[in-house]
């Protein structure tokens, strides 16, 4: 019998993952350097920002593109535009990152927490549906953990509704549904480029859209209040400083070009994982995805433990075997600051989720076969160990 990690064996993995974010390439330090150099560190003089909205919109099939600050700004930003006003009512999905709500908050808006569905972990027309009131103005698919959330369906509620629909894609960077990038799909999308992300500068977001006029609000929201080509002193609108830099286009522009290699990278690893848990038939898999996915960008990889697995136990187990694994999301309602500003919809897909689920993060996913077959060895040791399943003690 092997002595697992955690109980001081060997750990299946010693050898480093790969570092997150990679280590800045030729062509990223070559522009670094000539926007050093240049002195044009900003946007308002500088090329660059606007040179990855344009390039960027068009990977992901956009008229538009906007950069700003950060994700949870874009989130706000584009609600702000789409028409979200005080009092209004969101809806966003009880599993995903924080950020979904409180950029609603920044609004004085309320976020309306909705259920998701208890296979792929996406907000779907049937768990909406019982949040819409006659003040819901907006519903904010998640893709989440680069899988892209079922539009069809949605974006035919919200058609029927007249609602807004924002598209946070923060974590889907790349991906793409029915064979169209999302983002591109709804009212707008939004991006993040926060450290952990698919296309990285430490920090900064973007938004896209199709719509001209939407496309100028959001412009002019991140600007101060000024009107493209306006003068400088001229703010047609109320807005704010919440421009990115040009250090920040100078890192993300040259990972544009290689966004698509990346994407699949990690998703032969997601499959190869996937498939190696499936013929050793362990109580453990990959989340599914919802029908219509086309591009899965795999910002994390989702696995569910089965009922009975001490989830806890086996990720501090996993860690032991050099497979560091995070437990993910709480579930969104139930979140203390939130109380009396968020109004949450029983969820026991997302109840489920935080009680089963938990991801490898992208050094694993950029780690190549060899990678995959560590997490499937790890995974071999850990869920073969009486310790996994409690319940059945
Ligand atoms: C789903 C989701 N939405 C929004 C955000 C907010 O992005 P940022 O951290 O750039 O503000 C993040 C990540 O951080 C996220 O994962």
């Amino acid at each position: 019998m092997t002595t697992l990690a955690i109980d001081g064996g060997t750990p299946v993995r010693t050898a480093p993952w790969p570092a997150w974010p990679p280590p800045a390439s030729d062509a990223q330090r070559k522009l670094l350097a000539e926007v050093v150099d240049s002195g044009h560190w900003g946007a308002t003089s500088g090329p660059l920002c606007e040179r990855l909205a344009a390039e960027f919109a068009g990977r992901h099939g956009a008229k538009h593109g906007v950069v700003l600050t950060n994700g949870t700004l874009a989130l706000f930003v584009a609600l702000r535009a789409a028409g979200v006003r005080p009092g209004d009512e969101v809806v966003v999905p009880a599993y995903t990152f924080v950020a979904c709500a409180t950029a609603v908050l920044l609004l004085g808006a309320v976020p309306v927490v909705a259920d998701v569905d208890p296979g792929h972990l996406h907000l779907t027309a049937g768990t909406v549906r019982p949040a819409l009131t006659d003040r819901t103005r907006a519903v904010m698919p998640v893709h989440l953990a680069g899988s892209p959330a079922p539009l069809d369906e949605l974006l035919a509620l919200a058609a029927e509704h007249g609602l807004a629909v924002i598209e946070d894609s923060a974590q889907a960077h790349g991906a793409s549904y029915r064979g169209r990038p999302v983002g591109s799909h709804g009212t707008a999308g939004t991006f993040s480029f926060q450290s952990s992300k698919a296309m990285t500068a430490g920090e900064g977001g973007l938004i896209v859209t199709n719509d001209d006029d939407l496309a100028a609000r959001v412009w002019s929201a991140c600007n101060v209040g000024r009107v493209r080509d306006g003068a400088w002193y001229h703010h047609a609108e109320v807005g704010w400083n919440l421009r990115m830099t040009e250090l920040q286009a100078a890192l993300l522009l040259p990972w544009l070009d290689r966004l698509d290699d990346e994407v699949a990278a990690r998703d032969a690893f997601a499959r190869r994982v996937a498939a190696g848990l499936a013929a050793a038939d362990r109580p453990v898999a990959v989340v599914p995805q919802p029908a219509g996915t086309t591009a899965d960008s795999r910002h994390l990889l989702m696995l569910r433990a089965a009922p009975g697995v001490d989830r806890d136990w086996v990720s501090r187990a996993l860690e032991a075997e050099g497979v560091p694994v995070d437990a993910g999301y709480p579930p969104l309602g139930g979140l203390e600051p939130l109380r009396g500003l968020a109004r949450a919809l029983p969820a026991p897909g997302a109840e489920g989720a935080a009680a089963t689920v938990f991801w490898l993060r992208q050094p694993q996913l950029m780690a190549g076969p060899d990678g995959a077959d560590d997490v499937i060895a790890a995974a071999e040791r850990v869920f073969g160990d009486d310790r996994a399943f409690p319940a059945s003690r």
